[in-house]
């Protein structure tokens, strides 16, 4: 061989040597680059997520808060209809105590049987303040149908009950049968 012809060998295989290094280098940018893209999109998807997920962790804050403000306000409600009912009980129950109507329908009967129910009327009733209640409204339904007439003043006595509804009667009866 002449020196021409090794050195052309040489020199073609340096060439090809070359090359080769030449499309390693490309095929390591290339993978790099595809790994360098692949991270870029995983870290997108990733922030995505994230956005996401504090959206959606937002959102429920603000339902759950929303709900937890609804319940309070419904139990706010219900606390004052139970102390509007309780108060309203209570006043029924103090009335009841005191007897508001009994003592409102014995005002008319004062004048002749006294305040304290001890009088004897026009000096021919005994004394009413103490009897039973339920003699009491025996008496009284009696006077009221005209069936009772004791000292003659029968008729005096119905016109005093003809306008009282049982419910009247039973709250007089009971009125001056605690009448001490
Ligand atoms: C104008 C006077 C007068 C008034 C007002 C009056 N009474 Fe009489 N009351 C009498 C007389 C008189 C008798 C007796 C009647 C008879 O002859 O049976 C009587 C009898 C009674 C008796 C029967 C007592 C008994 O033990 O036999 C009762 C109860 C009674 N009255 C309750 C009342 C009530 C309740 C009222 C008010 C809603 C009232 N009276 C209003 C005069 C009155």
């Amino acid at each position: 061989m002449t020196r021409i012809t090794m050195l052309s060998i040489v020199a073609a295989a340096m060439l090809f040597t070359g090359c080769g290094e030449k499309a390693k280098d490309s095929a390591t940018d290339a993978a790099a680059k595809a790994v360098e893209s692949t991270k870029e999109a995983a870290s997108h998807a990733v922030d995505a997520t994230k956005e996401a997920a504090d959206k959606a962790v937002e959102a429920a804050k603000e339902t759950t808060a929303k709900a937890v403000e609804a319940t309070k306000e419904a139990v706010d409600s219900a606390k004052e209809g139970v102390a509007a009912a309780t108060a309203t009980a209570t006043a029924a129950v103090a009335a009841t105590a005191k007897n508001v109507a009994g003592a409102a329908a014995y005002e008319k009967c004062k004048g002749c049987h006294g305040a304290d129910g001890k009088t004897l009327a026009l000096g021919k009733s005994p004394v009413i303040a103490g009897q039973s209640k339920e003699e009491l409204v025996t008496k009284l339904n009696g006077y009221k149908a005209g069936t009772i007439n004791v000292a003659g003043m029968g008729t005096l006595m119905k016109g005093q009950v003809a306008s009282m509804d049982d419910a009247a009667i039973d709250a007089v009866a009971a009125y001056i049968s605690a009448l001490k």
